[in-house]
């Protein structure tokens, strides 16, 4: 049955260029990691986008004038361990005042069901703006359980921003979490038997951290 999937494709074309130099085979573990930060930037900069200003009086070296800033300060950056560690550092470059939560899930190799083994969230859960990050949105196992782990500590406005993801991952987070918008840089064709994508990028946390 064709169902339509709820995803925001950010397709720049230095992020296509920089993404397709992740998937190949023989990119070093350094050239990966230094990508992933890039891309990572880039895409803040665009999920941002719509993120409410508020006008401040201000005096410039000529004149006082209103000016905009930041409605939202609260901003908190939640990486999936381990692979969205990856991301977090090109984040901070253009949010360096968002604080940092961290959620630890692994895939079961067998059942491919996300197991959990920590959470540490910044306080008042419920006043921030959380951006969920992890570079491989799979069977959306992984994702889904990270948000739904958020909203249980009191989070109420959350995105989740993945660097590749499967139709099949963003189905389920659509379904489980039709609230959360989802941004990416690439919806690729398929997963393949041992729920890896297909042509994806590989083991995102392995090629990250040389584990291979
Ligand atoms: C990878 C990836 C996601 C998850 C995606 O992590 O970083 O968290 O798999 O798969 P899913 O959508 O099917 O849940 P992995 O479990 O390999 O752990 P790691 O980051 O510690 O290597
Ligand atoms: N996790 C990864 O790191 N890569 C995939 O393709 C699927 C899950």
């Amino acid at each position: 049955m064709a169902d339509e999937l709820k995803v925001h494709l950010i397709d720049h074309p230095l992020i296509q260029h920089k993404l397709t130099r992740m998937r190949m085979k023989d990119t070093s573990y350094k050239d990966f990691r230094e990508l992933l930060e890039e891309i990572a930037m880039l895409m803040a900069y665009e999920i941002t986008r719509d993120f409410p200003l508020k006008e401040v009086e201000i005096e410039t070296p000529v004149a006082p004038c209103r000016a905009k800033v930041l409605a939202d300060n609260e901003v908190g950056l939640v990486p999936i361990l381990r692979a969205g560690l990856g991301m977090v550092g090109g984040m901070m470059n253009l949010i360096p005042t968002a604080r940092i939560g961290h959620i630890g899930l692994y895939r079961d190799p067998k059942t491919l069901k996300p197991v959990e083994y920590y959470c540490k969230l910044p306080p008042e859960p419920e006043k921030r703006t959380f951006i969920v990050v992890d570079p491989m949105l799979a069977t959306g196992g992984s994702s889904a359980a990270a948000l739904t782990m958020l909203k249980e500590h009191g989070a109420k406005k959350l995105v989740l921003m993945c660097l590749v993801s499967a139709p099949e991952g963003i189905r389920v987070v659509n379904k489980e979490h039709p609230d959360v918008p989802i941004y990416t840089a690439a919806v690729d064709e398929k997963l393949n038997d041992h729920g890896y994508i297909v042509p994806g990028l590989g083991d995102a946390g392995d090629r990250i951290f040389g584990t291979i």
